[in-house]
């Protein structure tokens, strides 16, 4: 199916500050997707504006809410999915990382790896998401490229071939050499803002460098490339789109240069839509049944609606608008007639989707994350887990007659996946669970504004839990009845162990040996 092929479903990973934000405002512009750069900053602020908990985000300049932005470009359609960068989000942003095929890798080329592009790098490997690389910022004082280079190949364990060189940087920076078209790209204009001017050339010893360039621009640039060569492995696509491979590409977004081989790289190479995890069999995109899962529930997105919108990517089949899909396991079809498609200039109706694409499914909380949804309701995908909460603290009600409330701030939030709660099986001190910080108090200031619930957070006497199981259901009421004081049920009525420390877990999974404890749920 052409459609198929066509589709690049992808995501940009970074740590803060590396330049996520401006290369994306750049890509959808080369994209034609927006005309003004600087409207993603303007939009996000503009939208961040009108809801009161998102003042952390202004706060703290990050962004919590991810979004999905759709640009064509020369017949392709690329699906950029914005991951939160902030570290306190790896749970959201690995939910995230799970709808795409691909990701965009960017550096700062002063900085090098930096932990949060390592936790996020770490993330992609495991599902095996081929990465290529952005080194941005050439426009600056950098680190020598070789070093630069050879610090991907050593953290992450990766071959590396650099597709493009920089010919100076900072001060000295004249313009970005293709390794592989033979092209120099050169900045143009009195400010030298932008890429204007493309030269081909026969190869590195085309005189015609010799006279664009500096003599020690030249002579660098000849001696550097020379060295790559002997030092790299040629550039395999196999390699590449098997994860074992990243293509390395320099640039500056901010002054948008290399980024439109940056675009042709992710066209050329980047894997289209792939065959999807689930049971019983794998799902194929070629596969005609329509079937997609959800990775993303979020609320408020319009302040003026109480609705939810679903975010489901679409894994095989031709979606239509009025389509019924059912969610495995629970639930009833359900009629699909305004799906949104994320246009980066606004919210579109969408008529058609295809897979790889991302629909947002508007509902009342009936769509869950990890939930499959599909025509005749007989796949499930597999490998959307919840992580085990890192940070758990009592929730203390200021006013008691708020229960009501409570419970359902927290169940919607647990059904977001902003926060995970638990209920134990002993006493009423409801107990919530993150993987970050910032997440307690994205949910108490949520509490107070949408749900009108003056609440308090108290250290819980437990520090983790972990998800229990047993083959034979004995075991597991047996151990169930031996520890009433640290059982708990999660939002989904599943049981969980709480324990007073990570080496409690390893103490008691040593001693009841039948029962399985899962630092993961999948859903
Ligand atoms: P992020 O989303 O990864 O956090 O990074 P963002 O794009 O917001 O960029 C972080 C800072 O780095 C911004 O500066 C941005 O202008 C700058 N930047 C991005 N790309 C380049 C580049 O190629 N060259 C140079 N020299 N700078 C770059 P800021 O001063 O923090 O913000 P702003 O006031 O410019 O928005």
């Amino acid at each position: 199916m052409a459609s198929v092929s066509d589709r690049r479903t992808f995501a940009i990973i970074s740590h803060p500050d590396a330049g996520k934000t401006t290369l994306t405002e750049k890509l959808l512009l080369f994209g034609g997707a927006i005309h003004l750069a600087g409207e993603v900053k303007a939009r996000g602020q503009a939208r961040r504006a009108r809801s009161d908990w998102m003042k952390i985000e202004q706060q703290r300049g990050i962004s919590v809410t991810s979004s999905v932005m759709t640009f064509e470009r020369e017949g392709i359609t690329f699906n950029l999915l914005d991951t939160p960068g902030h570290e306190d989000f790896s749970e959201d942003t690995y939910r995230t990382l799970t709808a795409v095929d691909s990701a965009v890798m960017v550096i700062d080329a002063a900085k090098g790896i930096e932990p949060q592009t390592r936790k996020l790098f770490e993330v992609c490997r495991l599902r095996n998401v081929p990465i290529i690389t952005f080194v941005n910022k050439v426009d600056r004082e950098g680190r020598p490229v070789f070093e630069t280079l050879d610090e991907i190949a050593d953290m992450l364990a990766l071959d590396v071939v650099p597709m493009t060189w920089p010919v100076g940087m900072g001060g000295e920076f004249e313009g970005i050499y293709d390794l592989v078209a033979n092209r120099l790209l050169l900045p143009e204009g009195g400010s030298r803002e932008f890429q204007g001017k493309v030269v081909e050339t026969t190869g590195l010893d085309d005189p015609k460098l010799d006279e664009i360039l500096s003599a020690e621009g030249v002579a660098k640039l000849r001696e550097d490339a020379e060295l790559a060569m002997a030092g790299y492995e040629p550039f395999s696509v196999e390699a590449y789109q098997g994860g074992d491979l990243t293509p390395v590409y320099f640039g500056s977004a901010l002054k948008e240069f290399g980024v439109d081989s940056l675009i042709n790289a992710i066209a050329a190479f980047a894997p289209p839509p792939r065959t999807q995890p689930a049971e019983p069999e794998p799902v194929a995109p070629s596969r005609d049944e329509v079937t997609g899962f959800v990775f993303k529930v979020q609320a408020n997105m319009d302040p003026n609606h109480r609705d939810r919108i679903a975010f489901m990517r679409l894994c095989s089949g031709v979606f239509k608008r009025g389509m019924k899909l059912t969610p495995t396991g629970h639930g009833k079809p359900i009629a699909i007639h305004s799906p949104i498609l994320f246009f980066a200039r606004e919210r579109e109706l969408a008529d058609e989707a295809y897979p790889g694409d991302i629909i947002g499914i508007p509902n009342h909380g009936v769509l869950r994350v990890g939930d499959t949804l599909s025509e005749r309701a007989d796949v499930r995908f597999t490998g959307l887990p919840n992580f085990a909460p890192e940070i758990l603290r009592r929730v203390a009600l200021k006013d008691p007659t708020k229960t009501k409330q409570l419970r359902k701030a927290l169940d919607d939030m647990a059904e977001e996946g902003v926060t995970q709660v638990f209920y134990p099986d002993i006493g009423s001190n409801w107990i919530i669970g993150v993987v970050g910080q910032l997440q307690l108090e994205v949910l108490l200031s949520r509490l107070e504004a949408e749900y009108k619930v003056a609440a308090g957070l108290e250290m819980a006497p437990f520090e983790t839990a972990r998800w229990i199981s047993s083959e034979d259901p004995k075991d597991l009421q047996e151990f169930m009845g031996l520890n009433r004081g640290a059982m708990a049920k999660d939002r989904d009525g599943n049981p969980v162990f709480m324990a007073k420390s990570a080496w409690e877990v390893g103490y008691i999974a040593d001693r009841y040996t039948k029962v399985k404890f899962a630092a993961t749920r999948e859903r």
